[in-house]
Formats: C-alpha cells, sequence, structure tokens
C-alpha cells in the first residue's frame, strides 16, 4: 500500500514537472535554426565560418544592444524585415532564437 502512494506521489510530480520543461526555451535548438535560417545575413555567432552581409547587426550586437529585448527580438521575428523572407517560426523556434541570442549578451 506504502508503496503504491509513494508511485502516485512521484508520479504526479513527475507530470507537474513535465509542462514546466517543455517551455523551457533551447538555447541550442536556437543556434541550429540560427544557422539554418538567419547565418545568410546575419553574424550569428563568433565561430561562424561564412562571411555575414554588411551592415546587418551581429547577433552579439543585439545581445547588448540597451534597447533590444527579449520581448522585442519575439517581436521582430513576427514581423518580416527588409530584405528577410517571412520565415513564419513557429512561437517555439521563436522562443529559441530569442533565447540564444538574449545568451550572449555580455556579463
Ligand atoms: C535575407 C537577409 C536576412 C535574414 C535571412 C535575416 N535577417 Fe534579420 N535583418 C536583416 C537586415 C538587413 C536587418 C537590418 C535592417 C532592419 O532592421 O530591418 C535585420 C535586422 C534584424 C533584427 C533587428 C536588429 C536591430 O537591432 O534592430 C533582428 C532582431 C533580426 N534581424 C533577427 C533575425 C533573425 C532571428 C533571423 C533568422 C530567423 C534573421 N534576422 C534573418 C536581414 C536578414
Amino acid at each position: 500500500m506504502k508503496s503504491i502512494t509513494g508511485g502516485a506521489i512521484f508520479l504526479s510530480c513527475l507530470l507537474a514537472a513535465l509542462p514546466a520543461l517543455g517551455q523551457q526555451a533551447d538555447q541550442r535548438n536556437g543556434r541550429a535554426l540560427s544557422e539554418r535560417y538567419c547565418a545568410s545575413c546575419h553574424l550569428i555567432g563568433a565561430d561562424q565560418p561564412g562571411p555575414a552581409t554588411d551592415g546587418v547587426p551581429t547577433f552579439r550586437a543585439m545581445a547588448n544592444d540597451p534597447a533590444m529585448n527579449e520581448t522585442r527580438l519575439k517581436g521582430f521575428m513576427k514581423l518580416p524585415h527588409p530584405l528577410m523572407p517571412d520565415l513564419s517560426l513557429t512561437r517555439r523556434e521563436i522562443d529559441d532564437i530569442a533565447a540564444y541570442i538574449a545568451g550572449m549578451k555580455a556579463r
């Protein structure tokens, strides 16, 4: 009887923790998405091999721009910008990329 209760408590804890895990933005996925969708124009990281387009803000510069924050980054990604194709990113992808960019902020 005791073990059944213990199992039930464990299970409900697990179920309670799962949605929280699912919502956590994934910076590594953000990096992979940035390489796929953004690196043709933006310098997305210091170790990026190819040159990005001149004059396009780098992700590091965005992260350290006091006028920029994660909310604004996300808003920006929902709108197509000049020269930039409409990528139709999902909310999840936008969250991951924003977390990746914000993670480059110098501390
Ligand atoms: C085809 C080229 C191109 C691609 C691909 C592209 N961008 Fe951009 N992006 C630009 C240009 C050019 C600017 C600067 C002009 C502007 O602000 O609209 C810019 C500006 C931005 C800004 C605003 C920066 C600031 O400080 O105002 C953000 C945020 C941004 N891009 C995010 C992204 C993300 C995230 C991706 C990938 C999902 C991406 N861009 C893909 C060309 C591109």
